[in-house]
């Protein structure tokens, strides 16, 4: 079975003003909970794991602590690359890229590269991430190579693979969402047509992995039915 989990890794903010600490101490200890659960989830029987990192609203937080989540993640790269590719996991990030420092982009391509051909889990990094955005590129692409034509039988196909030009992704099985609140922020609107959704109060950096075990028994106990009835027996 192949399972593509997505998190909105929320709450680090809260987590830290609510000890009386600063803000980028929460986005710190986040970045721990990323290590914890990324080690995690591949014997959970997770093949794609889609993080949200950074979401192209995030630019409008002070430059300070955008400064600090862009540190974080450049170092996690740097640092986590060879211990990604050593288990197997092969690192993809997605969102745009034309907005992130070129030594930003340098790291991102090394990483990427260094972890290519992992076949145990692919960790897929959303970084100035909007999924309007990516729907709208990839309808501005369909239109421009071949119309949009109503009547264009393969219509959402060529959307669908328009949007993962850079590499595939399969539609989102379970999305996890910490921190409380209960909204999807423009994260994966396409691929989460038919996700389980699982909302928890718990703050991202309180996240760990047994979390996730948690999270993925919960998901085996749903019953999906992708908008068919059930046959009886
Ligand atoms: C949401 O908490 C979290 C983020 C906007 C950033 C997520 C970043 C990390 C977990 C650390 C770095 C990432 C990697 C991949 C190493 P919030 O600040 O919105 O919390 P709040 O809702 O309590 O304010």
């Amino acid at each position: 079975m192949s399972m593509h989990v997505a998190i909105i890794m929320d709450g680090n903010g809260r987590w830290a003003t609510g000890q009386g600490r600063r803000r980028e101490w929460g986005h710190r200890r986040g970045a721990e909970a990323v290590r914890r659960v990324v080690r995690a989830a591949p014997d959970l029987g997770i093949d794609a794991l889609t993080l949200y990192a950074f979401s192209s609203d995030n630019w409008s937080r002070p430059a300070a602590e955008v400064g600090l989540l862009f540190r974080l993640f450049e170092r996690y790269l740097g640092r986590e690359a060879a211990e990604l590719k050593e288990n197997g996991v092969a690192l993809r990030v997605v969102g745009r890229r034309d907005r992130l420092s070129p030594q930003l982009v340098a790291a991102i391509e090394r990483a990427e590269s260094e972890t290519r051909g992992g076949q145990r889990m692919t960790l897929r990094v959303a970084v100035d991430y909007s999924s309007r955005h990516a729907l709208l590129e990839a309808v501005r692409n369909v239109a421009a190579q071949h119309g949009l034509a109503a009547d264009r039988p393969d219509l959402s196909a060529a959307l669908g693979r328009a949007m993962h030009a850079g590499g595939p992704s399969p539609d989102v099985d379970l999305l996890i969402r910490t921190g409380g609140e209960k909204r999807l922020s423009d994260f994966l609107l396409w691929e989460c047509a038919y996700a389980e959704l699982l909302f928890t109060p718990k703050m991202w950096p309180d996240y760990t992995g047994e979390d996730l075990a948690a999270a993925i028994r919960e998901y085996a106990s749903r019953d999906r039915r992708f908008g068919k009835v059930k046959l009886a027996g």
